[in-house]
């Protein structure tokens, strides 16, 4: 084999190798050019006030998740009195004692609310000093079985 020819072969080989190369370089599917933008991608993104911001920067945190249950106030804050019903509270589930708390009331809003800023050795919202009306109302029916 003579030196040109031998050059020649050799000049093939590595055109070869670099069209395999910017072959393999091009040929990236959508998925894979997707993962690749994802990956070089900045890793914050302004947004400006008034503009709705990058969906990829995920949601706005989501307010709780609403309202607490009753059973979860009461299994937190009411059950020390209302399971036992020491000092004289309305045991939870003892329907003849809430009716009578409902009749004394006249309706249980009123039973709420008479709650609400406590009386007696009950006091204001039960210890739930972050309870909205709301929860305190759920804790309230939970207990009593009252609608
Ligand atoms: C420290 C004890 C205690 C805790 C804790 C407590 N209560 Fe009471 N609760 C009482 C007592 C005692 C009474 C009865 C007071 C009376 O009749 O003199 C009462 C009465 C009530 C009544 C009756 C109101 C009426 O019109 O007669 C409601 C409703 C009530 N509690 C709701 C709750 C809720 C809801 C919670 C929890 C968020 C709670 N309580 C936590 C002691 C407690």
């Amino acid at each position: 084999m003579s030196r040109v020819t031998q050059l020649r072969t050799f000049m093939a080989l590595i055109g070869g190798l670099f069209s395999v190369m910017a072959f393999a370089a091009v040929e990236l599917d959508d998925t894979s050019r997707k993962e690749v933008y994802e990956r070089i991608a900045p890793v914050t993104k302004v947004c400006l006030q008034g503009e709705e911001c990058a969906s990829n920067l995920g949601a706005a945190p989501v307010a709780a998740s609403g309202p607490r249950s009753g059973e979860a106030v009461y299994g937190q804050f009411c059950t020390a009195c209302h399971s036992s019903g020491i000092l004289g509270a309305p045991k939870n589930g003892d329907s003849a004692a809430w009716n009578t708390r409902l009749t004394e009331a006249g309706s249980l809003d009123k039973v709420i609310s008479k709650a609400i800023v406590g009386f007696n050795s009950m006091p204001p919202r039960g210890t739930c000093g972050d309870c909205s009306d709301e929860e305190f109302g759920n804790a309230v029916k939970f207990m009593s079985g009252l609608k």
